[in-house]
């Protein structure tokens, strides 16, 4: 806590969505923050200085100017960039273990890693084992450190799995098998979660919290989107083979075992009452109708 009584927190990726969310939060909160930008002139990041957030420039390359950035912050928060190959993946963890390394150097009181659900384990997941990576560092590190495990983000339903609408009926299609449930969370949660942690008003229990508020099969998803709307709606299966890479099919390989892994959402819940479920977020972001792309005529 500062002197002042207002906590200085300290977001790498606030120009993303994960971070984004997680600054919107702290700044609802009454918190100030300080972003560390590689690009301080971009359109994103003057949209934050606008808001008042206080922007450092940091080159992951320059440990200095990360160090710099973090000087008498109270927390930091961090996640590390998607990677689609191997080469990202290795390039991803020494992101990680770069602002980890930064973060003990200038003394941070605790460290908020927004990494993935099951990074807790080795699971073969090459951007998964990544973020496993980097925690098994920060652990090692000596800091106080809390990892938020998001799990799979409702948002995607507007891009990657976007519902289509089909002779009529809305069709939800994932690569993943009827009867296995997928684990969502809003982003807007993620951010609402980490900043309570960072903000000291929450301590989860082991340090780590899987943070979730839905886990629905695809017939399950399909039916939300369908209540909302109206209208009839079906789910498909598909192969793995639609996916771009290997590290998505390897990746939803995976998925496909969630049973073996069960979510505790009321104890999310419990430490941040909002977070919505499926509907809720189909509801709150305005979700509509896509043009049916096989309308009869
Ligand atoms: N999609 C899912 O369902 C899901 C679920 C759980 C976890 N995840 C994980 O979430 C992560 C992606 O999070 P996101 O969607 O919030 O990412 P995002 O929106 O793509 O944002 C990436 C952020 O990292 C910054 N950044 C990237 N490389 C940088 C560098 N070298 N130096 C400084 N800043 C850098 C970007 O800054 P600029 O603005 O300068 O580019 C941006 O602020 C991935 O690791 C993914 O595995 C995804």
């Amino acid at each position: 806590m500062s002197m002042q009584g207002t906590d200085t927190i300290a977001v790498f990726g606030a120009t993303g969505q994960q971070g984004g969310a997680v600054v919107d939060a702290l700044l609802e909160r009454g918190a100030r923050v300080r972003a560390l930008v590689r690009s301080p002139e971009s359109d994103r990041s003057q949209a934050l200085a606008a808001r008042g957030v206080e922007l450092a420039g940091v080159r992951i390359e320059d440990p200095a100017s990360v160090v710099a950035a973090l000087a008498a912050v109270d927390a930091f928060s961090f996640m590390t960039p998607e990677a689609d190959s191997l080469e990202q993946v290795e390039e991803e963890v020494r992101i990680g273990t770069a602002l980890v390394d930064a973060a003990v150097a200038a003394r941070v009181p605790h460290v908020v890693f927004t990494s993935v659900f099951g990074a807790e384990r080795e699971t073969g997941v090459p951007h998964h084992d990544s973020k496993h990576r980097i925690e098994e560092h920060l652990r090692r590190s000596g800091l106080r450190a809390t990892m938020v495990r998001p799990t799979g983000f409702m948002e995607n339903f507007t891009t990657v799995m976007a519902p289509t609408m089909e002779d009529g009926t809305i069709l939800v299609r994932m690569p993943l098998p009827e009867d296995v449930p997928l684990k969502l969370v809003s982003i807007r949660d993620i951010g609402r979660i980490a900043a309570a942690i960072l903000l000291g008003t929450v301590v989860v229990p082991g340090g780590a919290v899987e943070v979730i508020g839905d886990e629905l099969t695809g017939a399950q998803i399909a039916a939300a989107f369908g209540a909302h709307a109206g209208i009839p709606a079906r789910y498909e299966a598909l192969p793995l083979s639609v996916l771009p890479t290997e590290l998505d099919r390897v990746m939803f390989r995976e998925f496909a075992k969630a049973s073996e892994h069960p979510s505790d959402i009321a104890a999310v819940r419990e430490i941040e009452p909002s977070v919505r479920d499926l509907s809720q977020w189909i509801r709150a972001t305005g979700w509509t109708v896509p043009e049916d792309s096989r309308a009869r005529a």
